[in-house]
């Protein structure tokens, strides 16, 4: 088993705080993601789950094990880095090697292991290259099988993905997930991607200034962000201002440019914004339904099996929607329009 406990856990490099009383549980077995833009700490808290950066605050546990002070050659995780760090004079095959050897297998249990390794990372027909005769893909592989052959209680990645070109990044997502399930082992995944989050994880913690701004599977993510933030990174909702709102019941009835629509998701407080995604908004030519806000056409791009409009609402600030080509009326750029707001539009934190 292998549970990750993170408490209150606090980075600072002299006055500037990196990670801020963090504190979160990974479960055994969980492909868990820490997500967000460029400089909110991510690597930083990886780092520290590793063992190579000592939190200022704050306790980090393995299992029942206080392991804040434990030297990361004895915490038995794996790590794939984002530039591979192979070793570029060793083979495939010295290079998977290595931490058996470190660790004094025997020949025969290095050529046995290391042998099964290559063959589950789709490797068994390079043992003998140089990782400069590599693509970037196979570099990958093999620093995944680096990694693993040593059977890491925790296995760490940071931005493994990040050097390939788009086909092979997709692909490779299935190759982690699937090494992953088959070892059952528990894995932390770091990335700025929201697809890859989305696509691979069994829970995701969005991060935000070295804070977590929300905790919760792909799909809870997605559906139900809790703030602005999260609606705008996951998903790129449209934020739209919000002037007032009135809860009635089970919905609320809220006043955005142009008019009033309701919204069935709990208000989150006074200081709210509309999250719509470009997906959960309709462009009609009439406002023969309530609640339809008009609008004026700015541009509409055609996208194949989709369109995606940029609209200008009464207030002068502009939204996006995607309309499936099947609905798509192929409205030209100042055509008066009226928008429509689907359910699952939310209230967010502003
Ligand atoms: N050794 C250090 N000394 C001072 N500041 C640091 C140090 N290491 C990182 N930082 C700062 O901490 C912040 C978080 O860095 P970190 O590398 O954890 O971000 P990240 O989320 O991994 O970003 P990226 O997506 O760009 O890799 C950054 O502002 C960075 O400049
Ligand atoms: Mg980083």
């Amino acid at each position: 088993m292998a549970r990750i406990t993170i408490e209150n856990v606090t980075k600072r490099y002299g006055d500037v705080t990196i990670i801020d009383r963090l504190s979160l549980a990974i479960e055994h077995g969980e492909f868990f993601t820490l997500l967000g833009p460029s400089g909110c700490g991510k690597t930083t808290l990886l780092r520290m789950i590793a063992g190579f950066i000592i939190p200022s605050e704050g306790r980090l546990l393995l299992d029942d094990e206080d392991i804040t002070r434990l030297p990361a050659h004895k915490r038995e995780t794996g790590m794939v880095f984002q530039d591979y760090a192979l070793f570029p004079d060793k083979t495939v095959f010295d290079n998977v090697a290595y931490g058996l050897r470190v660790r004094r297998f025997s020949n025969q249990q290095i050529k046995e292991k290391v042998g099964q390794m290559l063959e589950r990372v789709g490797l068994g027909h390079l043992p003998t290259r140089y990782p400069g005769e590599l693509s970037g893909g196979q570099r990958q592989r093999v620093a995944l099988a680096r990694a693993l052959i040593i059977e890491p209680r925790v296995l760490l990645m940071d931005e493994p993905l990040s050097n390939l070109d788009a086909k092979l990044r997709i692909q490779m997502r299935d190759v982690i997930r699937q090494l992953q399930q088959e070892s059952k082992i528990t894995a932390i995944f770091v990335t700025h991607d929201q697809e890859e989050a989305l696509s691979m994880s069994d829970r995701i913690a969005l991060l935000r200034q070295g804070k977590i701004d929300q905790l919760d599977t792909p799909e809870g993510l997605y559906a139900r962000p809790g703030t602005s933030y999260a609606a705008d990174f996951i998903g790129a909702a449209n934020l739209v201002k919000v002037l007032s709102q009135q809860t009635h019941d089970h919905s609320v009835l809220v006043d955005i440019p142009g008019g009033r629509i309701s919204v069935s998701a709990p208000t989150p407080g006074p200081e709210a914004c509309l999250a719509a995604r470009p997906e959960h908004i309709g462009v009609h030519s009439d406002n023969s339904q309530p609640g339809r806000i008009p609008a004026t056409v700015v541009f509409r791009r055609y996208l194949g099996f989709k369109a995606t409009y940029a609209l200008e609402l009464a207030d002068g600030s502009t939204i996006n929607a995607d309309i499936p080509a099947a609905h798509d009326a192929a409205y030209a750029p100042g055509s008066q329009v009226f928008l429509s707001f689907s359910q699952a539009c939310r209230l967010v934190a502003a």
